[in-house]
C-alpha cells in the first residue's frame, strides 16, 4: 500500500518527482498493486503527441466493473455502495449495498443482452439521477458496450445528435424525472428524439415517476419485467486496456459537441488514485459529489473513481433549493457526509441566503471540502470555508476537464497548505505547462499564459469518436507537443496555479461548458433573425451569463421585440436546452468586424460587461460606427 495514500508534502513531492522522472515505473507500481488485471501489459505506456497517439497499460485485459464490485464482495460486500438519496426528502433513502449492486449490475447486463447489446456497442443513457443511472453505467462496462450519457436537461435535438453521431441502437431512459418540484417528461423527450434517430432499435425505460408514456411496440420495453426474469450472475467481458469505456460529449467552440472517447486501463486506475487521495477517502466515510452523472464529474467522481476504492457514494436525485436552500446541509447531517464535493456556482447561490440555512444543521461529520467545474472567486470560497468547513476542513479547488478524464491540478488535503481561489499544485504524474503567444514555454513563477500538459497521463481521453482529425486539430494543433487545455492560468510566486478562465469561445454558465457557435447556429435559424453573436458576461451565481446581439432582417419595429426575444430562448432551449438560455438579448443593426469579415468578440465582451471606457484600437474594424450605436443602447 506504499504510495497508494499520500501522508505528507515531503512525500507529495517525492512522488511527484518520480511520477516526471520515471513515469513508467511510477504508474507501473500503482496499477499493479491496487487493480485487479486478468492480464499483464506488455507495456506500460507510449505516447506520441504529434498524431495524437497514447495508450497505457497496452496488451493488459481487465474489466473495470471486476475492479467496482467483484473483488469487493469478499471484504466489504455489506457495506453501502450507493446511497440513493430522493428528490423528495419524504421518500426514503436507499441503501445499495456491494452484493446488491453487482446484483443488479448483473441482472442490467443480461437484460442488455438480452436485447443483442454487444461488445463495442454504443447505449445511449439519458437518465435522472437515480440508481439505474449507475446501474446502466456499470451493466454497459460489464459486456463491454459503450456508454454514452446525456445529461437528462438536454433537449430533444441535442439528444438526438449525440444519439446519432455516435450511432446509438439503444437508449436507457425513464418515464419521467423529479426535479425539484417539477416533474419532467423524459420519455417524452426521447420520444421526440427518436423521429430522427432511425438507428434506434430498443428503448429500455425505467419506471420513476409513473407518468403516462406511450410505448412503441417492438421497439420499447419496461425494463422492470425483463430484469425480474433475468439472471443476477454475468460473467464481465474481458476488455483490452485500452477498449473504449465510454463516450462522453462536450461542447467545442465550434460546431457539433465532441464525443470524448475514455479508455478502461488508463481511466480506472488514475481516477480510482485521484480519487483516494484527493478526498482522503478512508473506510467508513460517506463520500458525496452533487453532480449530475451526466457530466464527467458524475463519471469518475461519483461512479467509478469511488466504486474502484469500495467507497459509498452518495447520489443526489434532487437539487440544492427544493424543499429550501437547506437541502444540501439537509443531507450532510442526515448521512453524516465527510467529504463533500460541488460546483462554485451552487455555492454562490446558497451563499446568498440565509445562514439560518446552514446553522440549523450539524456538519461535524465534514472533512473535506471540494469544488469543480469553473473558478471559483475568493467570497464564494470564504463562505464555504467558513461556514460549511468550519475553517477546519480544507477546501480542493480541483482542476480538469471532460477531456482529461481525471483529477489534474488540486490541493491534496491535510497535505497541501491551500490558498483562495488557487488550484494550488499539479496531481502526482501530471506536468503542466504555460505558454506564451508564440508557442515559447514561460518558465519560473508569477508568470500567466495558456495552460497546456506536456506530458501524457493514463485517464486522458483518447481521441474524439470519429473524428480524430478534430481531435489533434483541437487539443494538439496550437502548441507543438503539448496537450492544450483552452484555459488560461497563472503561476505564483510559490508555484500554485490559479486557473483563471476560457481562452476560447467556450462560455461556463453555471458549470456547464457552452459553445458559442451552435447557441449562435440555434438563434440564426429563427426566421427573423439574420446573424448573431453570444459572449459572456460576469453573473453573481452563474459565474457567467450569457448576452446575444442580434441583427434582425426586418429593420423597423415591425415585430414585438420582448416576443421576439421569448421566442430566440425557445429555440435555444429546443436546439440545445433551457441551460443555454440567454440573460440578455440586444437587438443591434451590426457586429463589429475586422476587413476579414471576423467578428471583435473582445468588444462585444466589454460591452456585456458593462466596461466600456477602453475598447482598445477600433480604427481597423470594418464598421467602427457600429460599435457606438451598440453601446448607447446596451443594458
Ligand atoms: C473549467 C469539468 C477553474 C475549466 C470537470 C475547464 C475550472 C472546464 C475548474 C472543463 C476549477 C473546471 N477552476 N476552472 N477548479 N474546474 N474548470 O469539461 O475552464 O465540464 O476547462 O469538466 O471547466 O469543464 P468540463
Amino acid at each position: 500500500m506504499s504510495n497508494y495514500s499520500i501522508k505528507n508534502l515531503e512525500e507529495y513531492f517525492q512522488l511527484y518527482r518520480k511520477s516526471v522522472r520515471e513515469p513508467e515505473n511510477f504508474w507501473e507500481e500503482i496499477a499493479e498493486e491496487h487493480f485487479l488485471w486478468r492480464k499483464r501489459w506488455k507495456r506500460v505506456m507510449r505516447w506520441d503527441f504529434s498524431k495524437p497517439e497514447v495508450t497505457w497499460f497496452e496488451g493488459a485485459k481487465l474489466n473495470i466493473t471486476e475492479n467496482c464490485l467483484d473483488r469487493h464482495l469478499a471484504i466489504r460486500g455489506e457495506k453501502t455502495a450507493i446511497l440513493f438519496e430522493p428528490n423528495d426528502p419524504e421518500e426514503k433513502a436507499q441503501h445499495i449495498s456491494y452484493n446488491e449492486l453487482h446484483k443488479r449490475v448483473c441482472r442490467f447486463a443480461n437484460v442488455l443482452k438480452s436485447q443483442g447489446v454487444k461488445k463495442g456497442d454504443r447505449v445511449c443513457i439519458y437518465l435522472p439521477m437515480i440508481p439505474e443511472l449507475a446501474i446502466s453505467v456499470l451493466a454497459c462496462a460489464r459486456i463491454g458496450a459503450i456508454h454514452s450519457v446525456v445529461f437528462a436537461g438536454f433537449s430533444s435535438q441535442a439528444l438526438a445528435a449525440r444519439i446519432n453521431d455516435c450511432d446509438c441502437r439503444t437508449v436507457i431512459t425513464s418515464d419521467g424525472s423529479y426535479r425539484g418540484a417539477k416533474t419532467l417528461d423524459l420519455k417524452g423527450i426521447v420520444d421526440q428524439s427518436l423521429k430522427d434517430c432511425k438507428g434506434v432499435k430498443t428503448v429500455l425505460v425505467v419506471n420513476r415517476t409513473g407518468g403516462e408514456v406511450e410505448m412503441v411496440k417492438g421497439r420499447d420495453h419496461w425494463i422492470e419485467p425483463l430484469l425480474e426474469k433475468a439472471k443476477d450472475e454475468c460473467k464481465p467481458e474481458i476488455m483490452d486496456a485500452e477498449d473504449p469505456l465510454f463516450i462522453l460529449y462536450t461542447s467545442g467552440s465550434t460546431g457539433k459537441p465532441k464525443g470524448m472517447v475514455h479508455s478502461s486501463g488508463g481511466y480506472m486506475v488514475f481516477t480510482a488514485y485521484t480519487f483516494k487521495n484527493i478526498f482522503r477517502y478512508r473506510e467508513e466515510d460517506i463520500y458525496w459529489c452533487t453532480a449530475d452523472i451526466g457530466w464527467i464529474t458524475g463519471h469518475s467522481y461519483i461512479v467509478y473513481g469511488p466504486l474502484a476504492n469500495g467507497a459509498t457514494t452518495v447520489m443526489f436525485e434532487g437539487v440544492p433549493t427544493y424543499p429550501d436552500h437547506g437541502r444540501f446541509w439537509e443531507v450532510v447531517a442526515k448521512h453524516k457526509v465527510n467529504q463533500f464535493y460541488t460546483a462554485p456556482t451552487a455555492i454562490r447561490a446558497l451563499a446568498k441566503e440565509s445562514l439560518d440555512y446552514v446553522e440549523k444543521y450539524d456538519l461535524s461529520s465534514i472533512k473535506v471540502l471540494g469544488t469543480v467545474g469553473e473558478p471559483i472567486n475568493e467570497e464564494a470560497w470564504n463562505w464555504y470555508n467558513n461556514n460549511i468547513g468550519k475553517n477546519k476542513s480544507p477546501i480542493v479547488d480541483t482542476w480538469w476537464q471532460t477531456e482529461t478524464g481525471g483529477i489534474m491540478i488540486s490541493p491534496i488535503p491535510y497535505v497541501t497548505p491551500t490558498t483562495p481561489t488557487y488550484a494550488t499544485l499539479p496531481f502526482i504524474g501530471v506536468q503542466p505547462a504555460l505558454m506564451d503567444d508564440k508557442g515559447n514555454e514561460i518558465k519560473g513563477n508569477q508568470v500567466e499564459g495558456r495552460l497546456c500538459i506536456k506530458f501524457p497521463w493514463p485517464s486522458m481521453a483518447r481521441t474524439i469518436w470519429g473524428d480524430h482529425k478534430r481531435y489533434y486539430d483541437t487539443y494538439f494543433s496550437a502548441f507543438k507537443n503539448m496537450y492544450f487545455t483552452g484555459d488560461g492560468a497563472m503561476r505564483n510566486a510559490v508555484g500554485y496555479y490559479r486557473i483563471t478562465g476560457r481562452v476560447d469561445d467556450v462560455i461556463i454558465v453555471s458549470g456547464h461548458n457552452l459553445g458559442t457557435a451552435p447557441i449562435e447556429d440555434a438563434i440564426n435559424e429563427h426566421q427573423a433573425v439574420s446573424e448573431s453573436a453570444i459572449v459572456g458576461f460576469p453573473h453573481e451565481v452563474k459565474g457567467n451569463a450569457l448576452y446575444g446581439f442580434v441583427i434582425l432582417k426586418e429593420v423597423g419595429e415591425a415585430r414585438d421585440r420582448e416576443n421576439l426575444k421569448k421566442e430566440i430562448n425557445q429555440q435555444i432551449a429546443e436546439h440545445i436546452g433551457p441551460i443555454a438560455k440567454l440573460d440578455k438579448i440586444q437587438f443591434v443593426p451590426g457586429l463589429p468586424k475586422t476587413r476579414s469579415g471576423k467578428i471583435m468578440r473582445r468588444i462585444l465582451r466589454k460591452i456585456a460587461a458593462n466596461d466600456t471606457s477602453n475598447l482598445g484600437d477600433i480604427s481597423t474594424l470594418l464598421n467602427p460606427e457600429v460599435v457606438e450605436e451598440i453601446i448607447k443602447d446596451a443594458q
